[in-house]
C-alpha cells in the first residue's frame, strides 16, 4: 500500500482528525447535563484536573502505541508483548459495539434538524415528541440510513481525503457556530409568569461558580466517578480509535504538543457547550430544568428553542446541525477503526471493508431501533438504571470494557514494558515533554488503582457509596 495515502498529512490534519473523533455528542450534550448535575464550578475544577492527568496520559498512551507500532490495536498489543494479544482484541471490541447504536443517535439529530426545517418547532417542543418518534417503526430507521450512509461515504474516501479534509472544515465551523450560540444565550433574558426575571449573566454564574453546599465526602466521590466516566467517552481513549489515529501520524510531528492541542480542544468545546445550554436552560426552564438529566438535548433543548420565539426555530437548527456535524466526525473515528482494524487482518481493500463494515452496522443499527419497540425490554443496571438495547451496549462498551481495558493496559505499559516505551516515541525527535515524570507515575501507581476502583464499581461489584 502506498505510504503516503495511508496517513494525514501533519500535525494539524491530525489534531482537527482526532479533536472530530473527541469532540461528539459527549461533548455537547452529555458534559453540560452533568455539569449541571453535579454543582456546576465544582464539577468543571474536578473535570479540568482529571484532563490535565488521567485524559492526558491515556491519550499519550493510545497515539503513541499506534505511531510506534504503525498498526492498528488488533496487531498493536501483540506487537507490545505477544502474550497480550488479546487485549487487541478487547479493544477491538468497544468500536464494534458503539457502531451499533452511534448511527441511531446520528439519526435522531437528523430528525430534529428535519422537524426544525419543515416547521417552526412547535411539535418539537410537545411532551412526547421524542418518545413517540424513537419508538416508531419506520422513522428512526430511515433517518439512521442517512446518517450512516453519510459516515460511510467519508470512511470510505480514506484518511486525508476523507476523514482529514473533512475535520479540516468541519471543526473550524463548529467551533464557530458554538461560540456564536453560547455568546447569544448569555444575551437572554425572560420573565415568568409570577414575575421572576432571570437572565443569561445568571445562568453563568449557575454554571461556573462551584457550588460547596451540603459537600459530602460520598457526594465529591460521585462527582469525582461521573466527572472520570466522562473523560473516557470524551477523549475516545481506550478503544482503539486513538491507536488507530496515531498509527497514521507521521514520524516528524511533535506528539506532546498535538496531545496538547487535542485536550484543549475536547475540553474547550465542552466548557463552551455548557455556556451555551446551561444559561439558556436556566433562563426559559429555571434550575428545575437544569436537573433534567439525559434527555436535556432532545426534551428540554426544544422547549428552550421554543420559548426563544421566532428566533428560536434558527437557533434550534443551527444548534442540531452542529450536533449532527460533532456526531458525524465521531461516528467516523468509530468507523474508520472498524474498516482500519480488518483491513489489517484480512489484507483486503478499503472498498471491500467498507462494504463488509457498513453492512455490519446497517443490520446492527436497525435491531437497536427496534429495541424501542418490538425488541423492547427493560434491564435493570447495577447504577440503579434500567436499560433498552442501546443503553445496553453503551453500557458494556463504556462502563465496563473501557475501564478494564485501561486498567490491562496500565499493567502491560507500566509494568510489563515499561512507561519509557512511551516517552522515547514522544521525544524521539528531541521535543520536550514536560510531564514525562507526571506520566511515568500515573501510568504506574495511579491508573491502574483508580481504573480498577472505576471497574469494580460500574459493574457493581464495589459499592462505596454504601459504606
Ligand atoms: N468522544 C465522543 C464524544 O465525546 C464519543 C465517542 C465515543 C466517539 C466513542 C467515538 C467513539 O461524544
Amino acid at each position: 500500500m502506498n505510504k503516503k495515502e495511508k496517513g494525514f498529512s501533519g500535525s494539524i490534519g491530525f489534531v482537527l482528525a482526532a479533536a472530530g473523533s473527541a469532540v461528539g455528542v459527549g461533548n455537547i450534550w452529555r458534559f453540560p447535563y452533568l455539569c449541571a448535575k453535579d454543582g456546576g464550578g465544582l464539577f468543571l475544577l474536578i473535570y479540568l484536573i482529571l484532563v490535565l492527568t488521567f485524559g492526558f496520559v491515556l491519550l499519550t498512551t493510545d497515539v503513541a502505541i499506534g505511531r510506534k507500532t504503525k498498526k492498528n490495536a488488533l496487531n498493536a498489543y501483540a506487537a507490545l508483548h505477544p502474550k497480550w494479544k488479546f487485549l487487541g482484541y478487547l479493544t477491538f471490541l468497544v468500536p464494534t459495539l458503539i457502531m451499533t447504536y452511534y448511527s441511531v443517535i446520528g439519526g435522531w439529530i437528523l430528525k430534529y434538524i428535519a422537524a426544525y426545517l419543515v416547521s417552526d418547532g412547535t411539535a418539537a417542543a410537545q411532551d412526547g415528541y421524542f418518545t413517540s418518534f424513537i419508538t416508531s417503526s419506520v422513522s428512526p430507521i430511515v433517518f439512521m440510513l442517512v446518517f450512516l450512509a453519510f459516515t460511510a461515504w467519508v470512511v470510505y474516501q480514506g484518511v486525508e481525503k476523507g476523514i482529514e479534509k473533512f475535520s479540516r472544515i468541519i471543526m473550524p465551523g463548529l467551533l464557530l457556530l458554538i461560540i456564536i450560540i453560547a455568546v447569544f444565550s448569555l444575551t437572554l433574558s425572560h420573565t415568568d409568569a409570577d414575575g421572576t426575571t432571570r437572565t443569561g449573566l445568571q445562568g453563568l454564574l449557575v454554571y461556573i461558580k462551584p457550588d460547596f453546599h451540603g459537600l459530602t465526602a460520598k457526594r465529591f466521590l460521585e462527582v469525582l466517578l461521573d466527572a472520570m466516566s466522562q473523560l473516557f467517552f470524551s477523549l475516545s481513549v481506550s478503544m482503539g480509535i486513538m491507536i488507530t489515529y496515531g498509527s497514521y501520524v507521521k514520524d516528524d510531528v511533535n506528539l506532546s504538543s498535538s496531545m496538547n492541542q487535542i485536550e484543549l480542544f475536547d475540553t474547550g468545546v465542552a466548557f463552551l457547550s455548557g455556556l451555551m445550554i446551561i444559561p439558556a436552560v436556566f433562563v426559559f426552564l429555571g434550575t428545575d430544568g437544569m436537573a433534567s438529566g439525559p434527555s436535556l438535548t432532545f426534551l428540554s433543548l426544544p422547549k428552550v428553542f421554543f420559548a426563544m420565539g421566532g428566533i428560536g426555530r434558527f437557533v434550534g437548527l443551527a444548534f442540531f446541525f452542529m450536533l449532527a456535524f460533532a456526531a458525524l466526525t465521531s461516528c467516523v473515528s468509530v468507523m474508520e477503526t472498524l474498516v482500519a482494524n480488518c483491513m489489517e487482518l484480512f489484507h483486503k481493500s478499503r472498498k471491500s471493508m467498507c462494504a463488509v463494515i457498513g453492512i455490519y452496522s446497517l443490520v446492527t443499527a436497525v435491531l437497536i431501533c427496534l429495541g424501542y419497540n418490538i425488541l423492547y425490554f427493560e434491564l435493570p443496571l447495577p447504577g440503579g438504571t434500567t436499560a433498552q438495547l442501546l443503553d445496553l451496549m453503551d453500557y458494556i462498551s463504556n462502563s465496563f470494557l473501557m475501564p478494564f481495558i485501561s486498567l490491562l493496559t496500565s499493567i502491560l505499559i507500566g509494568w510489563i514494558v515499561g512507561p519509557k516505551w512511551i516517552t522515547d516515541e514522544v521525544t524521539k525527535n528531541g521535543e520536550h515533554f514536560s510531564r514525562a515524570r507526571l506520566y511515568s507515575f500515573m501510568i504506574r501507581y495511579v491508573v491502574p488503582i483508580i481504573m480498577l476502583v472505576l471497574f469494580l464499581m460500574s459493574t457493581g461489584l464495589l459499592n462505596l457509596f454504601s459504606i
